[in-house]
């Protein structure tokens, strides 16, 4: 292969990226190839462009928003805790949505899940649950649930598509591990994989990083890679085509997730929204999470980073927390509102600059690690699309209900760990029991209070774990529970209620 005779090298000599043949001769016939099939792929011109845009961007950004921000308007805001009378109405028209077929999911599982420090998909993960269900598996489940109960209720066959999308890293073997699960009891037809483009690494003047001698460093888009991928695998048109005409966005990492949310989804169709997105309350200034807001009369996230103490200090006239809206990366979508932004606005998404340290080959050919950042990565937002909308909207649930990522190896007090990921979920479905009618009694035959006491210095939660097959969220347990008592571990399952004794999970 004589990249000469392909316009390769001009094409790099055009972009000043003629470094990225630098050991063409050192290479093998085979490793010649593959770096020509990566480099042939890659528009140069067009690197180079967002390379400067992000760069200008993220210089721009020094500047604090205190004076651009505004808090969100009452009117736009739904809250599971504030608004209880509606709660039942809106779950009831989401089902009745979920019931017609129209709503599909989106699972954003393209990440690197560098943190966690996994060489397979973040959705293999087991958190340690008694079950050992993957972060797939629990998914998966909670949305044959759904379909059954909005089937139930309108006794006509549904289905919600489950669109998931991958990065080059995680195709394969994300693939590979729902076939040799039998994709979780749905039906294969109904779970769309498709995969998010990747970007070269960049360094401070905008070369592309060779991660070895005949390999260009590469790392997924962002999560907002999301929109051009839709566009440019067919995505939308399989869901046109399927009917869909709402889709909630999600991330893989978060073991509480409400998929196809009925609530959510009933509330914002209720609204007339286009667009919606769902938070938690931020209740401690500090906490460095991007809370939703209006920059200059138009919504967005903004990040801890991005505005000044004073101003994630200010509070509103009930105590809360000024700008408390913490973004969850939960959206609703309209088809159309989708369809608009993957077609007219997607170009109009700016990358953000992510500093990292990237392994590089230097000039003479040495594998240099370094140890602190060297360059940039370049990713696109899920949530930058707001800004689009034409009616917006804000679902405020709880923290303990809803939200629990995974983010983090496990570590002493660690923030986002497995082991917080399963406390999540175990003391979640504990609540479920006690609410249903059940108890929970100890070793000594003593009830267990539902607040558990902290005098013994530990807040480990019961151990009890609730299908999504049995329970999508809380329903359908009291006649399993009510009035009867139980040893932890206490497990839930379509095979029925056992409990499983001086079990160390
Ligand atoms: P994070 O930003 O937490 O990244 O992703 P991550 O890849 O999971 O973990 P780190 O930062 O490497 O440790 C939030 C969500 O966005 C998805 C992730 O899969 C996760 O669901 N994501 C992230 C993508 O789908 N594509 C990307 O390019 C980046």
């Amino acid at each position: 292969m004589d990249p000469n005779a392909s316009g390769l090298v001009q094409r790099l000599a055009e972009a000043e990226q003629c470094h990225l043949l630098r050991f063409w001769n050192e290479l093998s016939p085979a490793e010649q190839a593959d770096l020509t099939q990566d480099l042939q792929g890659m528009d140069f011109q067009e690197m180079n462009g967002f390379f400067k845009n992000a760069m200008q961007t993220s210089s721009n950004k020094h500047e604090k928003l205190d004076n651009h921000i505004e808090p969100l308007p009452r009117e736009v805001l739904g809250s599971v805790t504030r608004d209880r009378e509606s709660l039942k109405d809106w779950e009831l028209t989401g089902l009745r949505c979920i019931s017609q077929s129209k709503v599909a999911v989106l699972l954003l599982a393209g990440g690197q899940g560098t943190r966690l420090g996994v060489s397979y998909p973040k959705g293999m993960y087991d958190v340690g649950l008694p079950s050992h269900k993957t972060l797939f598996q629990i998914q998966g489940e909670r949305i044959l649930k759904l379909q059954q109960l909005a089937e139930q209720r309108h006794k006509i066959k549904c289905c919600i598509p489950w669109y998931i999308m991958t990065s080059g890293r995680t195709m394969e073997s994300t693939k590979d591990f729902f076939s040799k699960n039998n994709y979780f009891g749905l039906d294969k037809n109904n779970i769309i994989f498709f995969q998010q483009g990747m970007l070269p690494a960049m360094d401070y003047t905008g070369k592309i990083i060779l991660e070895n001698k005949g390999k260009v460093s590469m790392a997924p888009d962002g999560n907002g890679g999301l929109y051009r991928a839709l566009g440019n695998q067919g995505i939308m048109d399989d869901m046109e085509r399927r009917g869909v005409g709402f889709i909630q966005v999600y991330c893989v990492d978060n073991i509480l997730v409400k998929v196809a949310d009925p609530a959510f989804v009933g509330f914002c169709v209720q609204k007339g929204a286009d667009c919606g997105a769902k938070v938690v309350e931020k209740t401690n200034p500090t906490e460095a999470v991007g809370v939703v807001c209006k920059v200059d009369g138009r919504y967005q996230v903004v990040e801890y980073s991005e505005i000044t103490l004073a101003t994630a200090e200010k509070r509103s006239a009930d105590g809360r927390l000024m700008f408390n809206a913490a973004n969850l990366a939960i959206h609703f979508f309209t088809f159309s509102f989708l369809r608009d932004v993957v077609q007219k606005y997607e170009p109009q998404l700016q990358h953000h600059v992510a500093q990292k340290k990237i392994p590089y080959v230097d000039s003479e050919g040495q594998l240099i690690k370094p140890d602190k950042p060297n360059g940039i990565k370049m990713e696109k937002f899920v949530f930058d699309i707001f800004q689009f909308a034409k009616t917006f909207v804000v679902y405020e649930v709880l923290r303990e209900d809803e939200f629990s990522p995974l983010k983090n190896a496990d570590s002493q007090d660690g923030k986002d760990t497995p082991t917080t990921a399963r406390h999540a979920l175990m003391s979640l479905h504990h609540r479920w029991v006690l609410n249903a009618g059940g108890h929970f009694i100890d070793e000594n035959g003593r009830r267990v209070p539902a607040i558990p006491s902290l005098k013994d210095g530990t807040d480990l939660p019961i151990k009890c774990e609730i299908s999504p097959l049995v329970s999508y969220g809380g329903e359908g347990l009291e006649e399993l529970v009510k009035g009867r008592e139980f040893h932890p571990t206490l497990i839930i399952d379509e095979h029925g209620v056992h409990e499983q004794v001086k079990n160390g999970v």
